[in-house]
């Protein structure tokens, strides 16, 4: 079976977006892949966070995927600093990274251009990515289209490698995640639902009340028109709201045009907010289960054990080959 790995970063709190582009596509991979997920603390403090709240976001992420329906008995699932030996491969690929290179990475050049304290971890960062993916031998990676460069960087270092020691790591791909639903802003329909924005009210959160996910859905942005179809350059608020009803229903967006054609834009609205409303609930019913749970716990500490045990040979490998210690 082939072996899919991403990282799911726990800063800031989950929205639709992220379950309908990010999480329900790994929920679908997961019976085709052997799977490996975890969360990238130490790539968070790339930028300053807060103890108590990184914490408390860590768990919480475990708890909304577990939630939205990643199997702990089909993945492995584990917490990037419970393991030392991806800091420890990541020196080992600094060294095998071109500053050249690293300095062509998009997401840095932006990043760092709009901020004042820029840290050296911002920079070497997708070194740090490589490492999480080489340590396991992924043969793909599912990403948002903006880490695909990161995944290519991961396999140019591999390659390089594997040239000067040996075969060493499986070169992964890219598997990019965000090609088929694109959910935008409610209050902003040309622009995705991120959860970076500053206007929260276009956004739905995954835990929202179901009285704010309501208001939220029927004060959403439409045009003046009064007929539903699906059109993404003049229609764009009303193809958003098609595209989440598809999207959560499991149904192309032509069934659910076809289904709301003779609405108008108050009918539509509700239909999708209850849609948005049972779908929400039975996940926030679930994680309420699991936020203070053992289970996390324990699916966590299983993950820790299998990752160190196989991290650990990869390093000592690689140690090895490299001409480390005695
Ligand atoms: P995030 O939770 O924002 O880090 O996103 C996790 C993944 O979900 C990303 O890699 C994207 O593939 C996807 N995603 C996030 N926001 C959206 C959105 N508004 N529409 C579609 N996909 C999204
Ligand atoms: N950089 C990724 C992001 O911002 C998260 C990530 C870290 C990751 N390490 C990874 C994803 C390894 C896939 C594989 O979304």
């Amino acid at each position: 079976m082939k072996k899919i790995l991403t990282g799911l970063q726990p800063s800031g709190e989950l929205t639709l977006g992220s379950l309908i582009g990010g999480i329900s596509q790994t929920v679908k991979l997961q019976n085709e892949y052997e799977s490996y997920i975890f969360v990238p603390d130490m790539h968070a403090i790339t930028v300053r966070q807060d103890p108590k709240l990184l914490r408390e976001r860590i768990r919480k992420n475990v708890a909304l995927y577990l939630a939205a329906g990643i199997d702990p008995s089909k993945n492995i699932i584990y917490i990037q600093s419970e393991n030392l030996y991806h800091a420890n491969l990541s020196w080992v690929l600094e060294c095998t990274t071109y500053m050249g290179e690293a300095s062509r990475m998009t997401q840095f050049k932006e990043k760092s251009s709009k901020k004042d304290n820029v840290t050296v971890g911002l920079f070497t960062y997708p070194i740090l990515m490589a490492s999480d993916i080489l340590l396991y031998d992924a043969d793909y990676v599912p990403v948002g289209g903006d880490q695909k460069q990161h995944v290519e960087l991961a396999r140019d270092i591999a390659e390089r490698f594997n040239k000067t020691y040996g075969d060493t790591f499986k070169i992964p791909e890219p598997l990019i995640r965000d090609v088929g639903f694109r959910i935008m802003d409610l209050q902003n329909p040309s622009s995705k639902m991120s959860k970076s924005s500053e206007n929260t009210k276009g956004i739905i959160f995954l835990l929202d009340d179901e009285k704010t996910i309501r208001k939220k859905i029927m004060s959403a942005v439409t045009d003046s028109e009064g007929k539903v179809y699906y059109d993404t350059k003049n229609k764009p608020g009303i193809s958003n709201l098609l595209s989440i009803y598809a999207a959560l229903n499991d149904i192309s967006v032509e069934k659910a045009e076809e289904q709301f054609k003779d609405y108008n834009y108050g009918n539509l609205k509700k239909e999708v907010s209850d849609t948005v409303v049972r779908v929400l609930l039975d996940i926030q019913d679930k994680y309420n289960k699991l936020i203070n749970s053992s289970e996390i716990d324990e699916i966590l500490d299983r993950g820790r054990e299998v990752t160190n045990e196989i991290a650990k040979k990869k390093v000592e490998e690689v140690f090895d080959k490299i001409g480390f210690g005695r």
